[in-house]
């Protein structure tokens, strides 16, 4: 029996995380074998190795919303083995075993071919994070101009990190950073922001609904407290794009930003984007790649992916992590 080494969750009879030798994955119909070259460590991953984390639909579970490899077997001619694809989100590592294993059977719908100037590494590099930044910055783009100012929430982490470098790519000279971390500020700096503050200095003891307007548009992975007190400070005709919880699922708000202001709440789901969207996003990506080169990358083995994992859930992970199968 052929097997693959891979990162296994289970939760019987206690609940476990461990790398194990299993049997290859063998693809059903409609599915390819991939050979999996990279992977990343999301914040979902993190929840999925975490035992109330509520993300895994059955165990046991190899995690991994992302990967990058190559089509090895398939009877499919428009995925021939051989073809380099990279797959994010849809079930994989959530209700189907995912990225972080050296070979896994994925359906054919779910194959992104790798765009020619992408290598496999650059697009776990990119990967969800990446991915859910440009659908961010799209959302927020094409209600705002490069002169305004945007700001963006959890920016030392991954989807953060790339929204910053996304916006400065494309000539956009107020980006104000929301960081806890001290530490993060010369690198949030590097990667295009000009002025990093910290979440306190959003927050008031007495909330308004509506404050001094100050952005124009808004890239938030926090929600909870810090969203709720973000929104009274869009400008007229602003744009919030809302990604992620990483500070809580809560939103306590008025009407009043929306029917005074006109502000806009843009929903931002990485998972089910459409195959054409997907498509043209990533070629996107593909087409400009210097957002890559200040972006902090950490390289790791598929036995470190728990350590990171517990980083990320404490909030004191910067930048991106990428794991070579
Ligand atoms: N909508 C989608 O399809 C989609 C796709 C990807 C991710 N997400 C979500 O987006 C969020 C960010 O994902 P990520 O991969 O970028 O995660 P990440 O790398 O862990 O970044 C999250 C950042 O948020 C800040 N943060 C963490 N805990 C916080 C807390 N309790 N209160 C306030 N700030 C906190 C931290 O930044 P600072 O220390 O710099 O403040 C942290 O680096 C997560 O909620 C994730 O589930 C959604």
């Amino acid at each position: 029996m052929k097997t693959c080494k891979a990162l296994v969750v289970r939760n019987e009879p206690v609940f476990s995380v461990a790398v194990e030798s299993i049997p290859r994955p063998e693809p059903g119909p409609g599915e390819v074998l991939l050979q999996i070259q990279w992977s990343a460590v999301n914040y979902k991953d993190a929840l999925a190795l975490s035992e109330k984390g509520g993300v895994i639909r059955n165990y046991p579970m190899t995690p991994g919303i992302d990967l990058a490899g190559i089509v090895v077997e398939s009877r499919d001619s428009a995925f021939p083995a051989g073809l380099p694809v990279l797959v994010t989100g849809y079930g994989l590592g959530v209700s189907r075993p995912g990225g972080l294993s050296d070979f896994q059977a994925v359906p054919v719908d779910w194959l992104v071919p790798l765009p020619t100037n992408l290598s496999p590494r650059e697009a776990a590099t990119i990967g969800t994070a990446g991915f859910t930044a440009a659908l961010a910055v799209r959302a927020v783009t094409a209600k705002t101009t490069p002169e305004q100012t945007i700001l963006v929430t959890g920016a030392s982490g991954g989807v953060g990190s790339f929204a910053i470098a996304l916006l400065a790519q494309l000539g956009y000279k107020n980006i104000t950073a929301v960081s806890r971390k001290p530490e993060a500020v010369k690198q949030l700096t590097e990667l295009g922001a000009n002025r990093v503050i910290r979440p306190e200095e959003l927050l008031s003891d007495q909330p308004r609904p509506l404050s001094k307007q100050l952005f124009h548009g808004v890239i938030d992975t926090v929600g909870g407290d810090l969203l709720a007190q973000i929104l009274p400070a869009v400008y007229y005709g602003g744009v919030a794009a809302l990604c992620g919880n990483a500070g809580g699922i809560k939103l306590t708000t008025t009407v009043l930003p929306f029917i005074l202001r006109g502000i806009t709440l843009s929903g931002i789901d990485s998972v089910n984007v459409p195959m054409t969207l997907r498509r043209a996003v990533w070629q996107e990506l593909a087409d400009d790649l210097h957002f890559l080169q200040q972006l902090s990358v950490t390289e790791i083995a598929l036995a470190d992916v728990p350590a990171t994992a517990q980083a990320l859930l404490a909030g004191s992970h910067s930048g991106r992590t990428i794991v070579k199968l």
